[in-house]
């Protein structure tokens, strides 16, 4: 695998490949690489002649500075983690905050209601910032296929929608989540709980779970109440939200019936970490 920090050395390796036409996957990353990462890395293989991999903390989508400053980073070893998969043609982009943004921005995108619920509503202009570095790092890769897990379900919307108001034909390839032993769902943020959160953070999938089971004979609201009743009761831990909203539009819903396909998400506060997580339900027939 070779490494490029600049723009203009990845736009030279990219001419001599699109010369040969072949076809590029990549994945986005902020570093702090864990399984699920990998597991992306794996299928974009799989898919893909080249796998582009970028590794760039992108301080325009963090809506907490402490956050920023604190967002896990370990290059070096991602970087060894990604040798043991890539093969000799595949790249990685590693870029400075200047080579990405060497003039302020301001562009401002409207996702319409997909932007203004759950995440988009409780991190300001978080989903701008995800919106205006991927379509930059789409534009420099410029790749065939994308890969992104569906821990940041909400944010896989946000970005088809981008790749639609940017009219870019690049395929958005959305892939499970990875969980751990206990079912919490893999993140970079979860090396920065404390070992008796660590411990707990399994109730966040236990209580996804079991929304699967109280949906048969308790009403969305009684639901939602039950379950963030189950993590409250955890002293460490703070429910932001639990929603349960239709696939396809990401916007709440009152009854089991209301939408074909539902998803129930939760972001759950560990003192200064956030968590989010989130799992398809099927309905009983009411
Ligand atoms: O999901 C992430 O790690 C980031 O939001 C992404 C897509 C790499 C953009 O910075």
């Amino acid at each position: 695998m070779i490494v490029f920090n600049t723009i203009s050395e990845t736009h030279k390796y990219l001419a001599a490949l699109a010369y040969n036409n072949k076809s590029i996957g990549f994945v986005p990353t902020m570093g702090a690489l864990h399984s699920g990462h990998l597991s992306l890395v794996k299928q974009a293989r799989e898919e893909n002649d080249i796998v582009a991999v970028s590794i760039f903390v992108n301080p325009i989508q963090f809506n907490e500075a402490k956050d920023l400053k604190g967002y896990p980073r370990n290059t070096e070893k991602d970087l060894s983690l990604l040798e043991n998969l890539l093969s000799s043609e595949d790249f990685i982009f590693v870029p400075t905050v200047e080579e990405m943004y060497p003039k302020p921005v301001d562009k401002k995108y409207d996702f319409g209601a997909l932007g203004e619920v759950m995440e988009g509503s409780s991190r300001q202009g978080h989903f701008n910032g995800v919106g205006i570095v991927v379509n930059r790092l789409f534009r420099i890769i410029q790749p065939d296929r994308a890969y992104f897990g569906e821990k940041d379900f909400q944010q896989i919307a946000i970005i088809r929608k981008m790749v639609e108001l940017e009219n870019l034909q690049i395929h958005i390839i959305s892939c499970p989540i990875i969980r751990e032993k206990d079912g919490l769902a893999m993140s970079s943020r979860n090396q920065l709980l404390s070992s008796s959160q660590r411990k707990n953070a399994g109730i966040l999938f236990k209580s996804l779970s079991d929304a699967q089971s109280l949906s048969a004979n308790h009403t969305v609201q009684e639901t939602c109440k039950i379950i963030s009743r189950m993590i409250n009761a955890e002293p460490e831990f703070d429910v932001e939200y639990v929603d349960f909203v239709n696939e396809a539009t990401l916007q709440s819903i009152n009854s089991w019936n209301e939408a074909d396909s539902i998803r129930c998400f939760l972001a759950v506060r560990a003192d200064k970490i956030r968590l989010i997580d989130n799992i398809k339900i099927y309905p009983f027939s009411q």
